[in-house]
């Protein structure tokens, strides 16, 4: 059965975080994997959590099966926080769910959704975008191009370019995927004009949106990181949202995430419902429930909710904290450029302006991983090595 099975190298992100792990250096940094981590280099559970997984534990008295949509009321409770509960969308009935297995189980049911309603569709990705998107996407057999957006020598958001490029290349029908917020790898985000913008140009266009919003809660804020999907949700007529709780919840292994589309009417509404679940059905046919059972309740308990709320705070500000120490560093040693970028960045990612050589040299001479492309994980260095990693990236330019 495997006899021709060839080797294949490692995922990249995964042979980089292998290799920290056996260096010997005690100074080592690691600036790859995108886990949050505290200041002491540890992913800990939040204390939100612990509780709510408490009283979870208490309270279940099955295991049995959810159903092929899994927790409805998890789907319901995000989403009225994420949308407000007055807004329309709920009023029209022009919203449904499922939950899924993380941001990538929301990405792929996605996905397999827009293969089933527009096959002929392309799905447009930014340059560049989070390593997993194009092989998951393309894996269900949609076509995949991809739109300018980040200009590594400017290290901003190249706006113009990117309307520019779709409405030149783009056809009515294509699916344009947007990061909602904190963008992967580069960090750099669209305003809100920016989102003002792109809204009506989707719109106009015959453009739809596919939002993941993997990071909503660790940039500016819950409300600022959400601006652009109500944005779209209230200029476009349809639009499709994966979700993650991986991050904001630090529930990584607990695969915890969902998939949303908002519809024209309620009819279709019923009918995308039904394709999630037939979807779900056939790629993993229920989602795990434990992480969303605890998301659950953190939003149906007030005290919980307030706990929760205190710890993203903490993890947000330790991020802008360490985001603003290191633009000093790189503005005290010269580089404007790279100190303006990154405090005008968010969420754990920035990419700097290193080849894949300069990176390699600060793994192995300065004990600092970081993924070939230049993105570091900010969240990953700590208030007292945040300044050794810009005399390192300086010495290797
Ligand atoms: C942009 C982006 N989307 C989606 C995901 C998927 O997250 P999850 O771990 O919940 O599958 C990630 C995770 O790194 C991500 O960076």
């Amino acid at each position: 059965m495997f006899e021709n099975v060839t080797p294949r190298p490692d995922d990249p992100i995964m042979a980089i975080m292998n290799q920290c792990k056996s260096d010997p250096r005690p100074h080592k940094i690691d600036l790859g994997v995108g886990v949050y981590k505290d200041d002491n280099g540890h992913t800990t559970i939040l204390n939100s959590v612990k509780l709510a997984e408490k009283i979870c534990n208490q309270e279940e008295t099955t295991k049995s099966y959810i159903g092929t949509i899994g927790n409805q009321d998890f789907c319901k409770n995000i989403l009225q926080f994420i949308f407000e509960k007055d807004n329309p969308i709920f009023q029209e009935d022009r919203i449904c769910s499922a939950q899924s297995a993380g941001g990538s189980g929301a990405l792929r049911i996605g996905a397999e959704l827009i293969k089933i309603a527009s096959p002929e569709a392309t799905v447009w990705t930014s340059t560049p975008t989070w390593a997993n998107h194009i092989p998951l996407v393309s894996s269900v057999g949609l076509k995949m191009k991809q739109y300018p957006y980040y200009n590594k020598s400017t290290l901003q958001v190249d706006f113009e370019e990117m309307l520019s490029h779709l409405s030149k290349k783009a056809k009515p029908g294509d699916i344009i995927l947007l990061h909602g917020c904190c963008h992967n790898p580069t960090g750099a985000d669209l305003s809100d004009s920016q989102w003002d913008r792109l809204a009506i140009f989707l719109n106009e266009n015959e453009l739809y949106p596919f939002i993941d919003l993997a990071y909503f809660g660790l940039g500016k804020g819950m409300k600022e990181d959400t601006y652009g999907l109500r944005k779209v949700t209230q200029i476009c007529p349809e639009v499709l949202l994966a979700a993650s709780c991986s991050k904001n919840f630090a529930l990584y292994r607990d695969r915890t995430g969902f998939v949303a589309a908002i519809c024209k009417d309620q009819e279709k509404t019923q009918m995308i419902k039904v394709l999630f679940g037939a979807i779900q059905r056939k790629l993993i046919s229920m989602p795990p429930d434990h992480g969303a059972a605890i998301v659950n309740k953190i939003f149906t308990d007030h005290k919980l909710f307030d706990v929760w709320e205190m710890e993203l705070n903490e993890m947000r500000n330790r991020i802008k904290n360490l985001r603003l120490k290191l633009s000093e560093a790189f503005n005290s040693q010269g580089a404007s450029n790279i100190a303006n970028a990154i405090i005008n960045q968010n969420g754990m990612f920035s990419m700097l302006p290193l080849n894949a050589q300069q990176a390699e040299s600060l793994r192995s001479n300065h004990a600092i991983y970081l993924m070939n492309s230049g993105r570091i994980n900010i969240a990953g260095a700590n208030t007292k090595n945040i300044n050794r990693v810009a005399e390192a990236v300086l010495k290797v330019i």
